[in-house]
């Protein structure tokens, strides 16, 4: 479903956001806090967003395409995924390009997603943040989540292992 906010435009990701959210993914400095390192390799960008598109196709979750609904620039994505129905609760995730960063479109973009997620029976939304992410933790807090714990070596980075803050909201 497209949701319209006072700036920005949130669509659907489809296949044909590859080559738009590239830059955004082979940025390190944006891939600094995320799961997986930076993505310069076309193919693999491909396959990402082919993966994200297949989630979808099954219900397992909902990808948006961020765009500044004046220019129309592509702006992030914002996302909900490991849906889980029967439990009424998603994980929430959100990237923007650099050039984005700064104005609120994080804050919008994510507030139309969480407003979205309650009109579709969603009860919990959780996030999780690197250590040390602190636009994301600002970003959460303004939204009203909660920081419900520490999770000690959370992913493997390149063979780094690096904690996490989980973070929840009822909805
Ligand atoms: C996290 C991220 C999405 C935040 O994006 P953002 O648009 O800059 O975030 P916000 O909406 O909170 O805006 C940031 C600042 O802009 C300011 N701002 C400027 N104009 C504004 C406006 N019109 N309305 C609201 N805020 C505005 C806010 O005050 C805010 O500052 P504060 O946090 O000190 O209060 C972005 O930093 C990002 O993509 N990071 C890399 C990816 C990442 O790590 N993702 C998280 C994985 S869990």
């Amino acid at each position: 479903m497209i949701l319209e906010t006072e700036r920005l435009i949130l669509s659907p990701a489809t296949q044909a956001d590859a080559p738009l959210i590239h830059p955004i993914l082979a940025d390190p400095e944006v891939m600094a806090h995320m799961d997986g390192a930076a993505m310069d390799d076309p193919d693999l960008v491909d396959a990402f967003v082919g993966g994200r598109v297949a989630e979808m196709a099954n219900g397992e979750a909902l990808y948006w395409s961020v765009r500044h609904n004046a220019s129309g620039a592509y702006l992030g994505s914002v996302d909900l995924s490991d849906i889980d129905r029967r439990h009424h609760r998603a994980e929430l995730g959100f990237v923007l390009g650099r050039d984005a960063w700064g104005h609120g479109y994080g804050h919008e973009a994510v507030h139309a997603v969480l407003s979205h997620a309650a009109t579709q029976g969603f009860k919990r939304v959780w996030a999780r943040t690197q250590v040390g992410d602190n636009p994301s933790e600002r970003l959460l807090l303004k939204l009203g989540f909660e920081d419900e714990g520490y999770l000690r070596g959370h992913t493997d980075r390149d063979g780094e292992r690096r904690d996490f803050r989980l973070w929840g909201l009822l909805l």
